[in-house]
């Protein structure tokens, strides 16, 4: 059954078994997402997609949408938590935007200037966490990691390795590579795959292809995330 829900004040056709944020996208209203993939299942875990669902706060992403919803998104206090919830990543990690490869292409970075993120507002943790050369055409550089697991379910539900997993909980977890020595050059993986072209930031890069598109010239560098990610999926 189809039905109807107001989004913001406005009203959203949606097709049955579509989430709320399937739905809002499909009629042009953006939501914004890190973990969300149209190619996998919801995995609910960034909470950038938060909506509030008559006063309750959902992830738009996994909830399915019904008929009648009254859903708050776009409202400076949502986008405030969101806002939040970005800055946490940012201090949890190490992200160097101005000299990573992925500038311009990264998805964390581009939400930041969507939402408009001006400081990281809380402590750096400054994490110890060496990069990973060993492959011969990938470099893992696991300081940017966000925890949105694409790469572990890539890896394991298209290319049938396995290569990723996040390990440890709350301020310990962290992406490893699943080998004994724990070095991505000790496993089958390759450039080819499809958990290699997925990271949404700058883990996962090919080796020698560094800024082949300068910075200024990429995917967000032209246009904020809302857009590109209403011209296409994902
Ligand atoms: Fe919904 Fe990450 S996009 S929780």
């Amino acid at each position: 059954m189809n039905g109807r829900f107001m989004l913001d004040g406005q009203p959203v056709m949606f097709e049955e078994g579509q989430t709320i944020l399937q739905a809002a996208k499909a009629a042009g209203h953006y939501i914004p997402s890190l973990c969300w993939h149209p190619d996998f299942p919801p995995h609910g875990s960034c909470k950038l997609c938060i909506v509030k669902v008559g006063g309750r706060h959902v992830s738009s992403c996994a909830l399915q949408a019904k008929d009648g919803m009254e859903i708050e998104s776009n409202t400076p206090e949502i986008n405030g938590e969101r806002r939040a919830l970005l800055q946490m990543l940012f201090v949890e990690g190490n992200h160097f935007c101005p000299s990573c490869e992925k500038s311009g292409n990264c998805e964390l970075q581009a939400q930041a200037y969507e939402l408009e993120m001006t400081s990281a507002r809380f402590n750096y943790f400054f994490p110890v966490r060496p990069v990973d050369a060993s492959h011969p055409d990938i470099l893992l550089d696991f300081n940017r990691c966000i925890f949105c697991e694409l790469c572990v379910r890539a890896s394991r539900d298209i290319d049938g390795k396995s290569i990723f997993a996040l390990t440890n909980r709350g301020i310990h977890k962290h992406l490893v590579v699943n080998a004994e020595s724990g070095r991505l050059g000790d496993t089958d993986f390759s450039a080819l795959d499809r958990a290699a072209s997925i990271c949404p930031v700058g883990v996962i890069l090919p080796k020698r292809v560094g800024f082949a598109v300068p910075i200024g010239e990429r995917i967000y560098d032209e246009k904020p995330i809302s857009l590109v990610s209403m011209e296409k999926e994902r």
